[in-house]
């Protein structure tokens, strides 16, 4: 594997700026705000990848909400490829019956983690739940799941930044890039 120190050099192309991340999450703040004004509204995350986007996207929703934070890993997948077995890492820390949920997710690719948080939180018997993302990657979704707030539908490509990781790294960019294939495939014999 060919990394470099320098975290931007792994980058080929940038995919959505830091400017476009934070306008777009304004756009979907105050349309979160305006469809649950008046409710009773818990905002939940999943961990590590969601956090800078929901850190963003809770200070753009000027109502009264909770937060809760849920961990989860699929296994038995590759680094590159979730396998639809989840594995809950942190549960949520107080109940979300009768509340109205917003699962808060960073991408959307084949669905399956998705699928199984969908299940497993209606199983806690909210009020209502919906599911916002950041980016969403419709080629390679595996399971049809209605997704109520979109920030973008991108290519399919291998991203990293703003929370996304490529082995645990550049979650801490700031942008939303494509990682260089060279750092994720072996060179050509
Ligand atoms: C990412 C992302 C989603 C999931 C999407 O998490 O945060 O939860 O993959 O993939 P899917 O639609 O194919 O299921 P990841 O398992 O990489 O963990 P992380 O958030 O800690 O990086």
């Amino acid at each position: 594997m060919i990394r470099s120190d320098d975290l931007h050099a792994d980058i080929g192309e940038i995919l959505l700026t830091e400017e476009a991340i934070r306008t777009r999450t304004a756009e979907l703040g105050a349309q979160v705000a305006a469809d649950y004004a008046g409710r009773a509204l818990t905002l939940v995350s999943v961990l590590k990848g969601s956090l800078p986007f929901m850190a963003d996207l809770m200070r753009e929703i000027p109502l009264p909400l909770r937060i809760d934070l849920m961990e989860v890993s699929s296994y038995g997948g590759t680094a590159t490829e979730s396998s639809g077995l989840v594995r809950i890492i942190k549960d949520l820390s107080a109940s979300i019956a009768g509340e109205d949920v917003l699962l808060v997710e960073d991408i959307i690719d084949t669905g399956l983690t998705l699928n199984y948080l969908v299940r497993y939180l209606r199983g806690k018997s909210p009020a209502s739940l919906r599911i916002c993302t950041l980016l969403d990657k419709p080629a390679r979704r595996l399971v049809d799941l209605p997704v109520d707030y979109v920030g973008f539908e991108i290519p399919d490509q291998f991203v990293v930044g703003y929370g996304l990781d490529y082995g645990e790294r550049y979650r801490n960019l700031r942008f939303v890039g494509v990682l260089r294939p060279e750092v994720y495939a072996p060179p050509a014999e």
